[in-house]
């Protein structure tokens, strides 16, 4: 008889924990509702102690979201644990998922405290968080890398406290399949009471094999939960990845024997979604939602796929959505019809004149560009130039000129703090001469990590361009973002909206560090 596994989400915390992943408040209730859509079982909305910013997203999230359980990490202390239990409280299913580290060198070097205290703490931590939610979760932190006895006896105190989940992560990804599975295993043997809680796996791609440890810590070790992101977002080399996961699970239900309550036909949506509002490009050929991941490009393949499309495919595209990239509207749709396309896509306007204005320029995109999809609306919001939160730089106009044999020229109109500036540079290239003349300006001093351009919608040159800049200053890593049909332009937005987010003072604990 199967059971059921349950997918645990933390795109919103520990894929925001990648260098330039930050995201607004709107932005991640965008996302929080994808995942709702997605059917994820629990959405882990952020660390509420970060950051007043973490905890208002937090508290937003769990207004809206309905269906999904939302979570907040907080480490093992009482204000933490406070800070999430009070941002959690709008939420109809709540659950705080607070953690300590168990490794002899984290204990040592990084806590510097002896196993008994760190035993104590976690128990003490589980029993606060026990008072806002019956729905408690403990994380052994750097899990894999802890001795077996001391880390049984921790989660069998906490479970004795009152934990129903207990997470196991492989948090600088050094596991190998079969040995982590082996561990989860022997951990749950040596815990006395581990029937009492659901086991949980929450793997780091460090060395590419977390969805592969994942696997193995369900279907050797028996977790029945996966901590997993959307396009594997997370620190350094990522975590490991919801669709990767999911889909293994279904495809491969005559090993696994396990349910999976995700809605796959969301999955394309989902990292669509995820990778226009941070600006990390999925590569094409990454599992499941890559652009190449169902294309046949052999003739061998192309001929068995047309008789049969099981002699090359082992799942459809239409399983996870990638058909579901209809055009929805076009340039004449009204603002009703945009403004109910905005709701369906779960993106909030704060007030009418957000709506007018996004209207408007999604009818000055209409003029260019016949058809309209889910994607360009999206990237009509993430990509508009002002990095969603902060707008003291604005995009206005701007003016190119490129010439076989001539040296570049831009010049570029956009507003400081509500005040307009125009500002002029040649450069190697266009995008060079705009973000020059940007510069001329405003003088930032960031140095520039990556530059990408993609098309938001493949198969025409029709397609809107979507720019990434990455910027760094004074050790904070930002991305922007700007989508237009004029990769000069979009260029602009996205080193505009860069220079925003560099603006606004986020400051953010990274609860592991
Ligand atoms: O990787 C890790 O150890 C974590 C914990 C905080 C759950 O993200
Ligand atoms: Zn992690």
């Amino acid at each position: 008889m199967s059971d059921r596994l349950i997918i645990f989400d933390t795109t919103l915390r520990d894929g925001e924990q990648s260098p330039g992943a930050s995201m607004t408040r709107e932005e991640k209730i965008r996302i929080a509702k994808q995942l709702e859509k997605l059917k994820v079982d629990v959405i882990e909305a952020g660390f509420a102690a970060s950051s007043n910013g973490d905890f208002e997203a937090i508290k937003s999230i769990a207004s809206v979201i309905k269906e999904s359980t939302v979570c907040s990490l907080a480490r093992a202390n009482d204000k933490d644990i406070m800070r999430a239990g009070d941002a959690l409280a709008p939420a109809e299913r709540r659950r705080i998922h607070t953690f300590i580290a168990t490794s002899p060198l984290h204990m040592e070097v990084k806590l510097r405290m002896t196993p008994d205290q760190v035993l104590e703490q976690a128990v003490k931590a589980v029993k606060l968080a026990l008072q806002y939610t019956d729905d408690v979760e403990f994380s052994a932190e750097d899990g894999y890398r802890s001795e077996l006895p001391f880390l049984a006896k921790v989660c069998e105190a906490v479970i004795k406290a009152g934990a129903k989940t207990i997470n196991i992560p492989d948090t600088v990804g050094y596991a190998v399949p079969s040995l982590y599975g082996e561990f989860m295993r022997d951990l749950r043997t040596m815990t006395s009471n581990s029937d009492k809680a659901v086991w949980s796996v929450h793997c780091h791609n460090d060395l590419g094999m977390a969805v592969a440890n994942s696997l193995a810590g369900v279907a050797i070790g028996g977790a029945r939960q996966v901590e997993c992101t959307i396009n594997g977002l997370g620190e350094r080399a990522g975590n490991c990845s919801l669709e990767e996961i999911v889909m293994a699970v279904k495809t491969r239900r005559d090993f696994f024997d396990l349910d999976v309550g995700i809605d796959t036909t969301q999955i394309v949506s989902a990292s669509r979604l995820v990778s226009n509002i941070t600006g990390f490009v999925v590569q094409p050929n990454k599992a499941i939602v890559g652009a190449n991941a169902f294309a046949h490009a052999s003739g061998i393949h192309q001929d068995g796929v047309l008789k049969a499309r099981q002699t090359y495919e082992i799942m459809t595209a239409e399983d996870v959505g990638w058909s579901a990239n209809k055009i929805v509207l076009g340039k004449l749709s009204g603002r009703n019809a945009f403004k109910q396309r905005l709701e369906a896509l779960g993106i909030e306007m704060d007030s009418e004149q957000a709506l007018n204005d996004t209207f408007q320029r999604f009818k000055d995109l209409a003029d260019r560009k016949a058809e309209i999809f889910d994607e360009d609306i999206h990237a009509l919001v993430s990509g508009d130039g002002t990095g969603g939160e902060s707008e003291f730089y604005r995009y206005v106009s701007l003016v190119q000129h490129s010439e076989t044999g001539e040296r570049p020229k831009a010049r570029v109109v956009f507003s400081v703090d509500s005040r307009e500036v125009v500002s002029e540079s040649e450069g190697n290239g266009p995008v060079d001469a705009t973000v020059k003349a940007i510069e001329a300006e405003v003088r930032s001093g960031a140095e520039l990590l990556l530059f990408s351009v993609n098309g938001i919608t493949s198969g025409t040159t029709e397609s809107q361009g979507e720019v990434t800049m990455r910027l760094q200053k004074g050790g904070r890593i930002v991305n922007g973002v700007g989508a237009d049909p004029d990769i000069v332009v979009a260029s602009a937005k996205a080193y505009l909206s860069a220079l925003n987010k560099l603006q606004s003072k986020h400051e953010k604990l990274n609860p592991q560090v």
